[in-house]
């Protein structure tokens, strides 16, 4: 298997007046070309951070206060602003969850697909790759719709076409952030099909409050809480075996796997911690029914508990029969 990203011990903050928000702690993660991996954990635990970090789309009260972040042998923290224009888009595209946000309303659709291929194809005809981006995406007649504006479109439509303009310059890696939230229930399932139909071809990332769905989708899963990553695991060993207390809470709360998708999280007991303001030791210790005296004043590094799947949580310290 090929390595296409490294994240090490990756630090992001957000700066708010005089508050600090530590929203990535010490993230360390790999992933392998073909692989989709999901990523899971309840609102606020990092994971928008996280994966905006690694196409450096982040806000600009941001700051990254350490790590490396290497993708195909490179340190994306080193790249000068050109070079990192270069790796959007062409390298990796992202999806958002409010698909009108992201698009420009004065624009023709046509053109704002052009615009994302010819950024860095600039010789190139963009007609015929926007045409075939469009049947790509299930937007029929596209000849037609490449006219059209945004706001004739429907969520579900213009989500299709935020996707298109992801894969306009053929991205290694597809990272998708919640993809399908603001849609309707059977638009989901579409746009959902179409992310599926996709991921067989290239890379992805998924986001997503919805672990039944990680399962469906994802051959990797890594657990995300207070802006740590808890558990990392294949999808199989994450439901049949997790390692994680948090994970372990996640999924008896969740629905069963058998239920259909839209089904989302139930929230567990008590509150994550304020990320301005963290207590010392393990950040889920507050919530945790086994957690133990070091949990309360150190903080635990990633175990490996199996192939390929590692846990955060003292419990797993060999140390700590
Ligand atoms: N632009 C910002 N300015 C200040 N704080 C921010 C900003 N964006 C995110 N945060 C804070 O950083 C933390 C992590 O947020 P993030 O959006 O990454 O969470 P998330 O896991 O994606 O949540 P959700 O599932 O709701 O999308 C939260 O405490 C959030 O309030
Ligand atoms: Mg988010």
């Amino acid at each position: 298997m090929t390595l296409l990203l490294d994240v090490q011990d990756l630090h992001v903050s957000f700066h708010r007046r005089r508050q600090v928000v530590r929203a990535v702690r010490g993230a360390s993660f790999k992933i392998f070309e073909g692989e989709t991996v999901g990523f899971v954990g309840e609102s606020g635990s990092g994971k928008s951070a996280l994966v905006r970090t690694l196409a450096r789309l982040l806000s600009k009260n941001a700051t990254i206060d350490q790590g490396e972040i290497w993708y195909k042998g490179k340190n994306l923290l080193e790249f000068s602003p050109p070079e990192l224009q270069k790796v959007r888009g062409k390298e990796i595209g992202m999806i958002f969850q409010d698909p009108m946000t992201s698009l420009t309303p004065t624009m023709k659709i046509g053109q704002q697909i052009a615009e994302a291929f010819l950024c860095h194809y600039p010789n190139e005809d963009p007609h015929p790759i926007v045409l075939n981006l469009l049947k790509k995406v299930g937007i029929s007649d596209p000849e037609r719709r490449l006219g059209e504006y945004p706001h004739t479109l429907s969520g579900g439509m213009r989500q299709r076409v935020m996707i298109a303009i992801a894969l306009a310059a053929n991205p290694s890696l597809l990272i998708a952030d919640e993809p399908t939230t603001a849609l309707d229930v059977t638009v989901q399932a579409q746009i959902l099909a179409l992310i599926q139909d996709i991921q067989k071809e290239k890379t992805t990332i998924l986001i997503t409050h919805d672990l039944s769905l990680a399962a469906g989708f994802c051959s990797r899963i890594i657990v995300m809480y207070a802006g740590e990553i808890v558990e990392d695991a294949p999808a199989l060993q994450i439901f049949s075996s997790p390692q994680h207390p948090y994970t372990q809470r996640l999924l008896s709360a969740t629905a069963r796997l058998d239920l259909p998708h839209n089904a989302a999280l139930t929230p567990i007991s008590g509150q994550p911690p304020d990320l301005s303001r963290l207590p010392p030791g393990c950040s889920f210790a507050p919530r945790c029914s086994q957690a133990m005296q070091i949990c309360r004043s150190q903080s635990p590094p990633a175990f490996d508990v199996g192939p390929s799947h590692c846990a955060r949580c003292w419990l797993h310290d060999p140390r700590h029969p």
